[in-house]
């Protein structure tokens, strides 16, 4: 397989890696992985998330796994593990069918070419996305966004993130507001880590301060990612962002779905039929004050299309 290199996931001379997005921002440490397994694991304990990017690396774990002789009796039994790594991220599923079981014949050559092109697909439509939806933003707004959907939730710029990119790229004069997102803190160690890199001016706030900062009219425009896209347009995304789509319809203030291809899901309806990933309950337990009372712990929840202004989605235009 050729080279690819991704703000999270980098292939070198067969040597695949992921960034340990579990230990960000404080290091940067980079996890050899030499066999499926390790992939399985690092899916599973987010050490790289976001739904395009868990996609590509099950695929390229794949092809990695091919070109290393697996018999395909555990091909197929890895496929089918990776596949069920996690159940929201529609692009995960859409990643292993596509590389495993397309109906094509299995040969190493064909996963391959799979996998490279599922890479660089992404890579061309984050591209597409940041110019449409830069376009949107006016120098001066204020942006809100919740979780991570940039560089390290994909293989290239990123969706919602990528398009802020993007925009301060253009030298449009902007400030984000980043949501912390609890529980597991993406946007106050990942899309800060992000921006502050990309030296963009930003400001992080909890969860729930996000309503009164709208009221105060900070706010100008909201763009989030999605991890699965119904085909009446409901999106499932990283929990909390359900309720900032509500109040962003409360105060008028325009609100975003920046995703590509492989997050629709024509086969489910409406977003009741999307699946929710339900973690543990010590996710949310922990935190300053780490208790061990009963919690409740869904990753993810469904905006409904009525509540989006548009998705920013390559195949909708
Ligand atoms: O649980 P995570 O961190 O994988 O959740 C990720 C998100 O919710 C992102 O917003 C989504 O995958 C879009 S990424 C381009």
């Amino acid at each position: 397989m050729k080279d690819l290199d991704s703000l999270g996931l980098r292939h070198q001379s067969g040597r695949l890696e992921i960034l340990d997005q579990t230990r960000l921002p404080d290091e940067e440490v980079w996890i050899e992985v030499p066999h499926p397994e390790v992939m399985i694991e690092c899916i599973k304990r987010l050490a790289v998330r976001g739904a395009p990017l868990i996609g590509a690396a099950a695929a390229i774990t794949l092809a990695r796994f091919a070109e290393d002789g697996a018999s395909p009796v555990a091909f197929f039994e890895i496929a089918k593990r990776l596949r069920e790594a996690r159940p929201t991220a529609v692009n995960l599923m859409w990643a292993v069918d596509r590389v495993a079981f397309s109906g094509n014949d299995f040969t190493v050559k064909e996963v391959v070419a799979q996998a490279e092109e599922i890479f660089d697909e992404d890579v061309a439509e984050c591209e597409w996305m940041a110019e449409k939806g830069a376009a949107l933003i006016q120098d001066g707004d204020g942006v809100l966004t919740h979780c991570n959907s940039g560089g390290l939730a994909t293989c290239g710029i990123g969706t919602a993130l990528g398009v802020i990119k993007r925009a301060h790229q253009k030298g449009k004069a902007i400030h984000v507001y980043v949501d912390e997102t609890r529980p597991l803190l993406q946007g106050a160690r990942l899309t800060a880590w992000e921006l502050t890199k990309a030296g963009i001016p930003m400001t992080l706030l909890c969860d729930n301060m996000a309503a009164h900062l709208m009221s105060l009219k900070k706010v100008q425009k909201i763009f989030v990612g999605a991890d699965r896209v119904a085909r009446n347009g409901d999106a499932a995304n990283k929990i909390g962002t359900y309720g900032l789509a509500i109040a962003a319809k409360y105060h008028q203030i325009p609100f975003y779905v920046v995703a590509p291809t492989s997050t629709r899901d024509n086969s489910i309806e409406t977003g009741l039929g999307i699946p929710i990933e339900l973690r543990k309950e010590s996710e949310v337990q922990l935190g300053p004050n780490r208790t061990s009372f009963p919690a409740w712990n869904p990753a993810f929840d469904v905006t409904p299309r009525s509540l989006i202004t548009d998705l920013i989605m390559p195949k909708e235009c």
